[in-house]
């Protein structure tokens, strides 16, 4: 994804950020950390809109250069740090929300929500879009998921819920987020966001066709829901 320049990646793209942020109450008081931020198409638009402090947080050094490039060009002042989602750099209770798009399967889950929760204020939010096994699949279909997209697990709504419960979070709340599947329902804001680098390989590009295959054949399978966490 960092190679392809890929922006915005999770599905529903920063129509579904935008609808799940203007359900909170969000001002310039607020600090938001957005978890896995990639090149930073949701951290930006939370900075230009709600005028608030945000930290982006990333793993990849690739990403965070273009996250960095993106901020610069649009002159925001935005946090950026290196660092894991499993031992997250900051102190106990310092975040009012933390915005966690497709970053979770990726990691030891487990390890991570309860990061989530340590740097949360008592009263803070954790909205997560994750990946959601809807129905059962063979121990082959899940390895062929499993290894291609490099998630570490892929959890069903009741493993996801009993995760975040196990770590302290009482108030879960749970909403499906369904892909377009008409090809011909373009919309801008709910798209990837592309900020192409120079010379993709061919390699990579089979790996976005492979994507596309995947995404076809698994669709009733696999959903993505966001999870509202608090306590
Ligand atoms: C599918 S992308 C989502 C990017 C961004 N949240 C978005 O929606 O556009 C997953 C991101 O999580 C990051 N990531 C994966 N494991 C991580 C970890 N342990 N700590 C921090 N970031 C991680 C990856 O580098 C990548 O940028």
């Amino acid at each position: 994804m960092a190679s392809f320049g890929v922006g915005g990646a999770h599905p529903g793209g920063l129509q579904l950020t935008k609808s799940i942020l203007a359900r909170e109450n969000i001002d310039q008081e607020t600090l938001i950390l957005d978890v896995g931020c990639g090149t930073g198409q949701t951290s930006a638009y939370i900075a230009e809109k709600y005028r608030c402090s945000v930290t982006s947080l990333d793993s990849n050094n690739i990403m965070l250069e273009k996250a960095k490039q993106r901020f610069l060009s649009l002159n925001l002042a935005i946090n950026v740090m290196h660092g894991s989602v499993e031992n997250l750099p900051f102190c106990d209770g310092l975040f009012d929300f933390i915005l966690s798009e497709s970053v979770t399967s990726f990691t030891d889950a487990s390890l991570t929500i309860q990061e989530f929760k340590r740097v949360l204020k008592p009263n803070g939010v954790l909205l997560a879009i994750e990946m959601v096994l809807e129905d059962s699949l063979s121990e082959e279909e899940l390895k062929i998921i499993i290894e291609f997209y490099g998630v570490s697990q892929i959890l069903s709504e009741l493993d996801w819920y009993n995760l975040f419960k196990k770590t302290g979070f009482k108030e879960i709340s749970v909403g499906k987020f369904k892909q377009q599947s008409n090809k011909n329902d373009i919309d801008i804001d709910a798209a990837p966001d592309f900020l192409l680098s120079e010379n993709i390989d061919d390699k990579l590009l089979a790996i976005l066709e492979k994507h596309e295959q995947l995404r076809k054949t698994y669709k009733d399978k696999l959903g993505f829901y966001v999870f509202r966490c608090s306590f």
